[in-house]
């Protein structure tokens, strides 16, 4: 490989033609300069020079590929963004500065006023609030359904839906949703299917391999894995993407370089994670199960799920978020959330860190209490997002919970 001054050097896509996503994670998207770092560098620079007055225009006037201004172009966000796009297998990427720039983005870039979306009602709390508040504003309405009935997703149906948007597992309940039922019914009437993949990633699952126009990731969980930085990112076809990347030039809900590069690192290390998270989770949830204060436990992995069928047909894994109801109500829960001692009581998900949360008044509470009674986010429910600890001192931590538990009801 010949490397020359002033320019960098991409690893090409075909010497990892065939590489499993391991591989891909760790090596897609790599970009070296000339002083031939091992590490990725990151390009903190909010605009880039040209040689000539007629080498800016043609940059300008996309006559000539390369960098113009770090809105919409920078070498270490694209860096990242080749790297995602090569593990979801999809064309493009366009990362964002968050999860919810990253779905507002792909709305405003595909929908137009009149349109109609579909959308299952177990999705993140601030998503259904974007559709719900914000989007309809734009004249864009949306239906909410059961995440797991297609029929009801059929009868919502109506000759101007544009696009099914779909959060699989769901938050913080787990569900799983039939994404090869749901692509067809998006492509049989003209609509786009939307994934929200924040809670498996691709090591886990790739919705685009199961009929999805779009996969979108809040990266800010899983991708990071450390808690560091907000970001999301779209990734499609390069038809839907040209038109996503055409509203973050004009709009700008840009990601950082910084940011991208901790995703970038952070995307090395993901498939490890993703398998120590899910053996957390699943020995959790079966322990969980267990304990005589747990009215129910919702974690895919479980024979008990409803559609664990269908996530062992469509996943590679269940992911490292369970949720769980204690026998009472807000105050059981609460009570078992301070007596923890090691566990971080925040409402992130996807970090290395096991985390627990009270979605009833953090995650979903801006839902009015319909929506939440809809969206099965009782008082009493608990989201644990399994960390990579080892799982017995997990075990330690939350047995303070129930221990507390029962002295109050012995007191
Ligand atoms: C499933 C899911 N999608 C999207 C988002 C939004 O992401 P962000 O917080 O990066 O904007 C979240 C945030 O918790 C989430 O859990």
């Amino acid at each position: 490989m010949t490397f020359h001054r002033e320019e960098t050097v991409q690893i090409p896509e075909s010497d990892l033609e065939g590489m499993s996503l391991d591989t891909l994670a760790v090596r897609a998207g790599q970009l070296r300069t000339a002083q031939l770092e091992h590490s990725d560098a990151i390009f903190p620079t909010s605009s880039f020079v040209y040689g000539s007055a007629a080498q800016a225009a043609a940059r300008f006037g996309g006559d000539e590929p390369g960098n113009i201004y770090s809105r919409f172009t920078n070498p270490t966000v694209q860096a990242f963004e080749g790297r995602i796009a090569a593990m979801e297998g999809g064309d493009r990427a366009v990362a964002t500065s968050s999860g919810m720039a990253a779905i507002l983005s792909t709305c405003m870039a595909l929908l137009k006023s009149g349109d109609h979306v579909i959308c299952s009602r177990g999705v993140f709390g601030t998503t259904n609030v974007l559709f719900q508040k914000y989007m309809a504003k734009f004249g864009v309405e949306t239906t909410f359904v059961s995440l797991t009935d297609t029929q009801d997703w059929d009868s919502a149906v109506r000759s101007n839906t544009r696009m099914l948007f779909v959060e699989t597992p769901s938050n913080p309940l787990c569900e799983v949703a039939d994404m090869a039922a749901l692509a067809k019914l998006a492509h049989d009437n003209n609509a786009l299917f939307v994934v929200d993949n924040c809670f498996l990633t691709p090591v886990l699952q790739r919705p685009l391999e199961h009929g999805a126009d779009i996969v979108i990731h809040s990266a800010t969980k899983y991708l990071d894995g450390q808690g560091r930085c907000v970001g999301g990112v779209v990734v499609g076809p390069a038809k839907l993407m040209d038109e996503v990347y055409g509203f973050l030039r004009s709009a700008g809900p840009t990601m950082s370089p910084f940011n991208a590069w901790v995703f970038h690192k952070g995307l090395e290390t993901l498939p490890i994670r993703m398998r120590a998270h899910c053996d957390n989770a699943l020995e959790l949830a079966k322990w969980l199960e267990q304990q005589p204060e747990v009215e129910h436990v919702y974690y895919a992995g479980l024979e008990s799920h409803p559609q664990h069928a269908l996530a062992k047909k469509q996943q590679k894994g269940f992911g490292g978020v369970l949720s769980f109801c204690l026998k009472g109500g807000r105050e059981e829960a609460w009570t078992f959330i301070d007596a923890t001692r090691m566990i971080s009581i925040t409402a992130n998900l996807g970090d290395v860190k096991t985390t627990i949360t009270h979605p009833a008044t953090t995650t979903h509470g801006r839902l009015s209490p319909e929506d939440k009674a809809r969206a099965g986010i009782t008082e009493n429910l608990l989201r644990v997002s399994v960390g990579i600890e080892a799982v017995e001192d997990l075990k330690t931590d939350l047995y303070r919970g129930f221990q507390t538990l029962q002295n109050a009801s012995n007191t």
